[in-house]
């Protein structure tokens, strides 16, 4: 009897030192939100899509009112392989430059249009320049997402300097700021990828993000 209460007893302290460890691995993993601004872009976007696929990993897609109405079979493809899509505005416009019905009207539009074409409401928002006003922010029903690490791949448009400028600033959990426009800033994210990958680093939607940063 005495044994097998030793034995119940060795086989309980083995199993909780197991859930111990899982736990401490979550605690040590480093996440990345990888954000992509400005798109769908028909030349650009498709391509990065591939290789996200290709590589099983989710991101996170600001888009334009504009451009996801230009290329809805591309911003279907977004939602439809997993990832997050946002709001950006419609047309790019700084909304704090605009009065509160304008910049409503703004991210009003381009939820719809969203919705329109992928039966999806964004939960969130980037405003175009990271700008807006306080008051105008109170009244809109999406969750603002500014970033962690820009890029700044639209100034450089260099895949090297980008890759270079985030991997050197790159400390822990992070939002990456990118756009999905321009041929550098793809390859520049797939290069980040890969690189970060092995370095232990995980990559995740931002609605993921949100959970397991904080
Ligand atoms: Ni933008």
């Amino acid at each position: 009897m005495k044994k097998i209460i030793l034995i119940i007893f060795i086989l309980v302290i083995s199993l909780s030192y197991k859930e111990e460890k899982v736990v401490n691995n979550n605690i040590n993993s480093k996440y990345i939100a990888l954000t992509f601004d400005d798109g769908p872009n028909n030349k650009t976007t498709p391509r990065l899509l591939d290789e996200l696929k290709k590589r099983n990993i989710q991101a996170t897609f600001f888009v334009l009112g504009l451009q996801a109405e230009k290329y809805p079979e591309i911003t279907r493809r977004i939602v439809n392989e997993g990832h997050t899509i946002g709001n950006h505005t419609y047309n790019h416009y700084n909304l704090s430059r605009l009065s509160f019905l304008e910049a409503q009207n703004e991210l009003q539009k381009t939820s719809d249009v969203i919705f329109s074409i992928t039966s999806i409401y964004p939960k969130y928002y980037r405003p175009s320049y990271g700008s807006i006003k306080k008051n105008q922010i109170n009244k809109i029903n999406l969750k603002l997402v500014r970033w962690t690490l820009d890029s700044k791949d639209w100034r450089y448009q260099n895949t090297p300097r980008i890759v270079k400028k985030v991997l050197n600033e790159v400390d822990g959990n992070e939002i990456i700021l990118m756009h999905d426009i321009y041929d550098t800033s793809v390859d520049a994210a797939i290069e980040i990828i890969d690189k970060l990958t092995v370095q232990g680093y995980k990559f995740v939607t931002i609605d993921k993000y949100l959970q397991v940063s904080t």
